[in-house]
């Protein structure tokens, strides 16, 4: 019974991260980016990751995708990937560079990044992109592909699609070379859709019209979105659940309204309190807390944390890896102010 009902709440998810350890292996010792990594996301799902610059963010996306450059490579951990068939896969024990994996990028889970000439080519047209990536895994028929490429360009809102399609990614602003690289992303109606700071390089206008749009193209295509940004704001506006990230762990997790309304764990409270007020500079980046991340370089056993913490409990906070507990209601946090639980010691 107890069996039966795991197998059918997992089902519930279409990625599910399990202690996910990405670590890069430098002259210096061993940077670990992503250190035990849990993250689950259902269909139609919008979770959100949110943490400071260095916490770990884009190495799980890069991991997931299985694009993290060397010398980082997944040391530890599961990437299950569900389909609706009911078979799943575990992308950790994919072939990096092999068929399977490029099956999946793009078809079954895509990417928008912040700067969108790292996924555009310059040299080649919109058009030529989108119909590519359709050509690749939807229809090799070339008026199919030219017209199903057109209606794409035409749903993410740019103007004069046939005129567009021809036009190269320096013809066109950064708002509209960002609608297009959506364009490409959903191309293949995706089940997940990871975007990593898509709106950060735009103006706010602009910013709130792309928010806009992912928010309707999720609504007609159905598609998870994993969305990885600094800006809180933009988090409350887009988020489901809410995943906190600092150095490399998920230190709270919790539904949006429950994050902002009670959040636990230091960390959480003082990014809620770098919030400017309506009217503020700053447009509610992480940037006003004190210090920075460290690198998480041979980082000691302890809670990533401390050396930042108003709260910190020496013999305790510096002693072990605190476990992320659930604290009811969906709530979980890392945190010794919260549970005794600590993380099991590895070798
Ligand atoms: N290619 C790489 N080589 C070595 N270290 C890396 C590499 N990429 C990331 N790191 C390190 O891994 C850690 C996590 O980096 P990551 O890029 O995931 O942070 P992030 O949360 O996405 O930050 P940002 O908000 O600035 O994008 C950092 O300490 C970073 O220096
Ligand atoms: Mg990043």
């Amino acid at each position: 019974m107890v069996a039966f009902q795991r197998l059918a709440n997992t089902l519930d998810y279409i990625l599910e991260v399990r202690n996910l350890c990405t670590y890069f292996s430098l002259a210096e010792g061993t940077l670990k980016a992503v250190d035990g990594v849990d993250l689950t996301i259902a269909p139609r799902q919008t979770v959100g990751v949110i943490g400071e610059s260095g916490s770990g963010k884009s190495v799980t996306a890069q991991s997931i995708l299985r694009i993290v450059p060397p010398p980082g490579a997944i040391e530890a951990g599961e990437i299950l990937l569900r389909r609706s068939d009911g078979s799943s896969v575990d992308i950790c024990q994919l072939d990096a560079r092999g068929k399977h994996i490029r099956a999946i990028r793009g078809a079954e889970i895509s990417m928008v990044f912040q700067e969108p000439m790292t996924s555009l080519s310059p040299v080649h047209t919109i058009g030529e992109q989108i119909a590519e990536s359709i050509r690749l895994h939807i229809t090799r028929d070339k008026r199919k592909t030219k017209s199903l490429a057109l209606d794409m360009i035409h749903r993410v809102g740019i103007s004069n699609p046939r005129q567009r399609f021809d036009e190269y990614p320096h013809q066109l602003s950064g708002g509209m070379r960002q609608r297009a690289m959506i364009a490409m992303a959903l191309s293949c109606s995706p089940s997940l859709l990871i975007a990593d700071e898509p709106t950060t390089a735009l103006d706010v206008t602009v910013q709130a019209q792309i928010l806009e749009l992912m928010k309707e193209l999720q609504d007609e295509f159905g598609m998870a979105i994993m969305y990885i940004t600094h800006d809180l704001g933009v988090i409350a506006e887009i988020a489901d659940e809410v995943n906190v990230m600092y150095l490399g762990r998920v230190v709270e997790r919790a539904s949006t309204i429950e994050l902002f309304k009670n959040p636990l764990h230091p960390y959480t409270r003082r990014l809620l309190k770098s919030i400017p007020r309506l009217g503020g500079h700053g447009g509610g980046r992480l940037d006003a807390i004190r210090g920075n991340v460290p690198v998480p370089l041979n980082p000691p056993q302890q809670c990533g944390f401390s050396s930042r913490c108003d709260e910190f409990i020496a013999g305790k906070c510096d002693a072990a890896v605190p476990a992320l507990v659930d604290m009811g209601n969906q709530h979980y946090v890392r945190c010794y102010l919260h549970s005794e639980e600590s993380e099991p010691a590895y070798a």
